[in-house]
């Protein structure tokens, strides 16, 4: 089974970003754990990350056209972004949403997610762990 790992806006400065929030693991290294978990849970994991709204929205189409399943951190996208959560609901296939920080110890604009009302669950808190949990599930339910 073919699963999409999405990343939205900064998560490609991981281990450089943040390291008290984010922790020290780059978005290279998240890349490896996350097709290697896939590769042990029997899925074909793709991971993509980007800085353009229009760019994850179009790889949410090709998810929601080919019936992929998505792991999807949209990054500061999640709390405003109605585009991005149309999107996700056209989605044919699973949807987990992750965070790596647990965004309820935060900041209270980080504590809404437009995307979470459309997504099966959600990962919040666990850093990168997040991830390969939510791999775990979609293995389970697809
Ligand atoms: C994040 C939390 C968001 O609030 C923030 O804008 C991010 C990362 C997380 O993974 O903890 O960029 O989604």
């Amino acid at each position: 089974t073919r699963v999409f790992v999405l990343n939205g806006p900064n998560l490609g400065r991981l281990g450089a970003r943040e390291p008290l929030i984010y922790g020290s693991t780059t978005h290279a290294d998240l890349a490896e754990l996350c097709v290697s978990t896939g590769k042990e849970l029997g899925l074909d994991v793709e991971v993509r990350q980007t800085d353009t709204e229009g760019e994850l929205i179009g790889w949410l189409h090709e998810a929601a056209d080919q019936g992929i399943p998505v792991v999807l951190n949209a990054a500061a996208w999640t709390h405003y972004s109605i585009a991005v959560r149309d999107a996700c609901s056209q989605l044919t296939s699973k949807l987990v949403e992750v965070h790596i920080s647990n965004v309820h110890k935060r900041e209270e604009f980080r504590q809404h997610s437009v995307i979470s009302a459309v997504a099966d669950g959600v990962i919040i808190g666990l850093g990168v762990d997040g991830y390969a949990l939510a791999l775990r599930w979609v293995a389970d339910h697809v």
